[in-house]
Order: C-alpha cells, then structure tokens, then sequence
C-alpha cells in the first residue's frame, strides 16, 4: 500500500489567520496542503491563484498539492511551479485530446514538479489509463468541482477501486487522491477503495478546532495498516 497522506484544503480556511490554522495542521501530522485554484470559466467559483501560492509557500514547508480548476492549464504551469507548488494536478476536462493532456505532463515534469491529472465524477476513469505510467498521481473528484462542503458521492469509491486495481495490474504504485465530501464518516470507505491521498477541506478549517479535527484523521490514518 503507498503511504497515506491527509491533504486539508485552505479553500475552507480563515485566509486572516492563515499562519495559526498552517501551524495547527502541520503540529497534527498533516503531509500535503492542497490548494484549490479556480478561475471562475473551467469550473463557476473563484479561489486563489499564484501570488497567495508565492506568500504561502515562504511560511511552510508542507507539500503543496495544487489542484488546477482552470482552463487552458498549459499556460500557467510554469508559473504554479515557480511559485512554490510541488505537486500540479490539472484536469483531464480542460485539454483538447491526449496530446494536449501529454504535454501538460511534460511540463510539469520538465520544473522537476510531481504531476497530476483530475478527473470530476462523471468522467470516465479509463479515459487516463494510457496515462497512468507518466504521471504521479490521479485525483479523483467525488463532488462537482468549485465549492467546498458539498456531499460525498458514493459511486467514487467504486470508481477508485477500480484504478486501483488497474494500477496494481500494471505494478505502478499511483498516489490515488480523493477531494470532497470526505468527513471522518467516510474517509475509512475511502481508504478501503484504494484512496491515499485524502483530500478534507471544510471537516477540517470548518471545524472550531483545527488540531483536534486534523488529529482525528491522522490517528486513523495511523490505525489503519
Ligand atoms: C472542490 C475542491 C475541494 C474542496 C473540498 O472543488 O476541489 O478541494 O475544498 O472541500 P470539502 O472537504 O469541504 O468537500
Ligand atoms: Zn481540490
């Protein structure tokens, strides 16, 4: 099994106190800080962008798991990668066809970046298979992209057993992330399916007390072997 990893979403975080809720996450355990980024076209919200990356990146060491909810993805990476991202998943939805999803990849590998592709929940997941042994990790969307505190989909579970399965047949050991509606109801059903990049935004920031929601997830993650 690769290594589990909680990514909180400061989509759902109080940007004033922003250092106090990073400290909070990362004295919990947190790995990864996924940043949600969307530009009002690819997906009907708008979040942040590269400055907020560039501020963030000097008051952290957190892995940044950034997620680009953007059209025409190829146009920015260079600059999500200068700004201190370490991962960059882009959507398969917001490329032409194959060779333009190839060369997002290649971009992304040629800043020495992890990459990523995300796939919202009604997109077919063999539609990345012929990628899967390119890239460092698919991100499974289990709400419609754009807003935080949405309800789980149930149907992404079978969907990540599935590439789960895929990838183990192909013996590549694929960082499987799921984002949205993951609470601490369900997140064992989505370590069962094969998730292990668990995406939380508002079960964590929405919470009064971040610590202690982030070490809940954390002494799960801990338990579960
Ligand atoms: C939704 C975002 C998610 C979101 C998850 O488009 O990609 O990362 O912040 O938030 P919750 O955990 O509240 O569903
Ligand atoms: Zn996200």
């Amino acid at each position: 099994m690769t290594k589990l990893k909680l990514a909180p979403s400061i989509l759902s975080a109080d940007f004033a106190h922003i250092n106090v809720q990073l400290e909070s996450i990362t004295k919990a355990g947190a790995n990864y800080l996924h940043l949600d980024v969307m530009d009002g076209h690819f997906v009907p919200n708008i979040s942040i962008g590269i400055p907020v990356i560039e501020s963030l990146r000097k008051e952290t060491d957190l892995i940044f798991d950034v997620h680009l909810m953007i059209a025409n993805p190829k146009a920015y990476i260079q600059r999500f990668a200068q700004a201190g991202s370490d991962v960059i998943t882009f959507h398969v939805e917001s490329c032409w066809d194959s060779n333009e999803v190839s060369e997002v990849i290649d971009l992304i590998k040629s800043m020495g970046k992890k990459a990523g592709i995300a796939l919202k929940p009604g997109t077919d997941v063999q539609s990345i298979y012929e990628f899967i042994e390119y890239i460092d990790m698919v991100l499974l969307m289990s709400v419609n992209p754009g807003f935080g505190g949405q309800n789980f989909i149930k149907k992404s579970l079978g969907r990540a057993g599935r590439l789960r399965d895929y990838a183990d047949s192909k013996g590549i050991a694929l960082d499987i992330e799921m984002d949205g509606g993951i609470n601490l109801d369900n997140v064992c059903d989505v370590l069962n399916a094969g998730v292990n990049v668990v995406v939380v935004g508002s079960g964590i920031f929405g919470e009064d007390d971040i610590f202690g929601a982030t070490q809940k997830f954390i002494n799960i993650f801990e338990e579960y072997k």
